[in-house]
């Protein structure tokens, strides 16, 4: 059974678009799970980059089957957008499939995202303000309008003046105007009518490709401790970017899901509010962010950047059930005298090397430190472990002995040939 779950091991932005299309390359299917535009994939092929944020990066692949499952919330505007702009880089595409399961994201769940976050004040979470909270709050509400309604224009017009009228009220409230239903309707009504022919079951379809011993790779996005149970609540996105949420949202069961690979940088980053316990705000945080030209993509804020966490990895390979590690931006740490890592952390008079669940004691933490020596070489050119130099090797084997989990890929720079497979046995099972 060829299935590989790709996650993101930490705060999100760990570079996840690239493995996905080197690692495509490979997929009969590649299915995304969860969330929505909060998303940001680059993918640099050659001269051309990519920047997905609702369509599976494996797309680029002719032969591959693209989906979007029912974990995930859609703007059908952003995802035609989207499309236009992949098919004017690329013509020849995989297929794409959207499921009927999947939820519509409104122009109203952007307003109340924004709304919301303006009520947060100082307490606020430092959302994209795509709307991605409200949509799934609605899908949790029972409230929400799927893309199987959205498709079917009885369906939707039934569905669309009942959902409104609640949202106009809650618009009200917040003092903000209420939307027009006719002009709301005509234009999503257009959108439905260039995304019919992509909207099936897509549950059906996975547990198919699946049973036929399919290459099907899992896409996830964000990054663990985005997780709305398991990440640095209520700091955190409204899905599951967990592997665990890669049955939930796309309709196979655990036991379909045959290696897990965790993407993790060689720092940190995060973006938004949060505890951070390696954060920096000195020149090497600086120096990382300017190296790594770490900017979202969605929002174009400035990430927080910081050492690695190898207590935050550990509880990773836990949650996720890990299978091998792939850690990127190995590059961006060239130049850097000396590097250090979080090994535990204190609180108050105790050393812990778990990370707390309550939010309120993980900001109290203090990082224990382990100091490593860096390199000066560039490493982008670098095809195998040996071209490394015994420094970034040294590294490498820190992360794994922290983490106890082996290190499937390294990546070294952006382009897909900046890859360094090193456990290819961990990849498809
Ligand atoms: P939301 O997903 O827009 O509701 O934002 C909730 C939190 O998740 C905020 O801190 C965002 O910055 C963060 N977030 C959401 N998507 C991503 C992502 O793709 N990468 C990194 N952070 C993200």
């Amino acid at each position: 059974m060829p299935t590989l779950a790709i996650v993101g091991a930490q705060w999100g932005d760990e570079a996840k678009g690239k493995m996905v299309d080197v690692l495509g390359a490979e997929a009969d299917v590649v299915i995304r799970y969860s969330g929505g535009n909060n998303a940001g994939h680059t993918v640099i092929t050659g001269d051309k980059e990519f920047k997905f944020q609702l369509i599976p990066a494996g797309i680029l692949h002719p032969g591959t089957t693209a989906v979007i499952a029912s974990g995930m919330v859609v703007c059908p505007k952003g995802l035609l957008e989207e499309l236009d702009r992949t098919r004017a880089l690329k013509p020849d595409l995989g297929t794409l499939k959207i499921s009927n399961a999947a939820h519509v994201v409104f122009p109203y769940h952007r307003m109340l995202d924004a709304l919301e976050e303006e009520a947060r004040g100082e307490n606020k979470i430092g959302t994209t303000s795509r709307g991605i909270g409200p949509a799934y709050q609605d899908k949790v509400a029972r409230l929400g309008i799927r893309m199987g309604e959205l498709i079917v224009p009885e369906i939707f017009e039934h569905r669309l003046r009942e959902v409104l009228a609640y949202k106009n009220r809650l618009l009200i409230m917040f003092g903000s105007e209420p939307l027009e239903f006719d002009s709301l309707y005509a234009e999503f009504s257009g959108y439905a009518s260039r995304l019919k022919s992509l909207v099936c079951d897509t549950e059906i379809l996975a547990q198919e490709a699946v049973e036929a011993g399919k290459r099907v790779l899992f896409e996830g996005a964000q990054g663990t401790f985005l997780d709305l149970d398991s990440g640095t609540y209520p700091y955190v996105t409204s899905s599951h970017p967990v592997a665990g949420g890669a049955c939930l949202g796309t309709g196979i069961g655990p036991r379909a899901i045959q290696s897990v690979l965790g993407v993790c940088k060689a720092y940190t980053t995060r973006v938004g509010a949060g505890p951070f316990p390696t954060e920096l705000h000195d020149d090497v945080g600086e120096r990382i962010r300017q190296q790594g030209q770490e900017y979202g993509t969605v929002t174009g804020r400035s990430r927080r950047c910081g050492w690695l966490d190898t207590v935050v990895l550990r509880q990773s390979c836990r949650l996720n059930s890990l299978s091998g590690l792939v850690l990127t931006r190995l590059d961006v740490l060239s130049g850097i005298p000396e590097l250090r890592a979080a090994t535990a952390y204190t609180l108050g008079a105790d050393t812990i090397g778990h990370m707390p669940s309550n939010t309120w004691e993980f900001a109290r933490v203090q990082p224990v430190y382990e100091s490593l020596p860096g390199w000066s070489e560039s490493l982008r050119k670098a095809r195998s472990l040996d071209d490394l130099p015994r420094e970034a090797r040294q590294y490498l084997q820190f992360v794994e002995d922290q983490s106890k989990t082996p290190i499937a890929i390294v990546s070294i720079g952006p382009d897909r040939d900046e890859t360094i497979v090193v456990r290819p046995d961990l990849i498809w099972g």
